[in-house]
């Protein structure tokens, strides 16, 4: 039986990248966002390519109502892979950033994230297997990221959770498998949502996407894509705080423009 695969921020960026891979390898989608004509013409374009069924469910997540409407609309549906991708960013000083923006963004990337991974988490649990993989981002495993700081620390507990519950479900030999995703700069959206231009290279979701099936094919806890973000991810864990932390502001200065 074709497996279902559930993809938050299906509308654009990794989770279409997403959508299109899961797809090709003949699975049903449910496909969430807040952009339904996106998810509309996502699923038109997977029906012709592959006649994928794909479920369209928008929600904004940063609306705690529409959290508890999309549980209680699946609820009765099994989903063996759950790909809880959706957030933003906020670039700029703390001292100068909008705090509803910010607001929303911790009630995206943290709050909304949270409820639906343990809502899947219990689900998959029950039904006797499963896979989530949580989108944090490289940002998550470093000790704080200045001009950006809200972001960094919502990915960090992404990150965080994501580790706890992994280590937590390894001691009950549960056969439910959890990751987090934590990519470098990718050429999505993300920019532009976020105000920013990349300091670094980014990569394609398309790569992003290989080495995400790559590292849940070898049943990885933190998934890093490209070879030279797992060096600077290494290399990071050497410099104490007080050196590292200028070091990233010189960074995130650099992509304010
Ligand atoms: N691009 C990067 O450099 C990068 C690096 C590391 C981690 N990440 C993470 O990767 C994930 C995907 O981002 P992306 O790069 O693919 O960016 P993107 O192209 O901007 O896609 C973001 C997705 O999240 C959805 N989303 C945002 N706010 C939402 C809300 N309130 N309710 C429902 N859906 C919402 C968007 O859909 P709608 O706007 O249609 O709602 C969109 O589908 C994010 O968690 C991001 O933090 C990105």
């Amino acid at each position: 039986m074709a497996k279902t695969v559930w993809i938050t921020g299906a509308s654009s960026g990794i989770g279409r990248e997403f959508a299109r891979r899961y797809a090709a390898m003949g699975c049903r989608l449910i496909l969430t966002a807040r952009r339904a004509d996106r998810l509309t013409a996502l699923a038109e374009e997977l029906n012709d390519a592959h006649g994928t069924v794909c479920r369209i469910l928008p929600a904004d997540l940063a609306d705690r109502a529409d959290c508890d409407r999309l549980c209680a609309e699946l609820a009765g549906e099994r989903i063996d892979i759950f790909l809880n991708n959706a957030g933003f960013g906020v670039c700029g000083s703390l001292l100068e950033t909008d705090p509803a923006k910010e607001e929303e963004m911790v009630q995206v990337n943290v709050a909304a994230m949270r409820r639906l991974f343990q809502f899947m988490l219990r689900r998959m649990q029950a039904q006797g297997g499963g896979t989530i993989l949580n989108v944090a981002s490289s940002a998550g495993l470093l000790p704080g990221g200045p001009y950006m700081a809200g972001y960094y620390a919502s990915k960090a507990y992404v990150v965080s959770l994501t580790r706890g519950a992994a280590q937590e479900l390894r001691e009950k030999r549960s056969p439910v498998y959890v990751c987090a995703l934590c990519p470098g700069p990718v050429n999505t959206e993300f920019n532009d949502r976020a105000g920013v231009v990349f300091a670094l290279k980014g990569i394609t979701p398309e790569f992003c996407v290989d080495e995400a099936i790559h590292g849940m094919l070898h049943h990885k806890t933190i998934i890093v894509p490209s070879a030279f973000m797992r060096l600077c991810t290494s290399a990071q864990k050497l410099l104490p705080t007080p050196l590292l932390m200028p070091i990233v502001a010189r960074q995130q200065k650099k992509k304010l423009g």
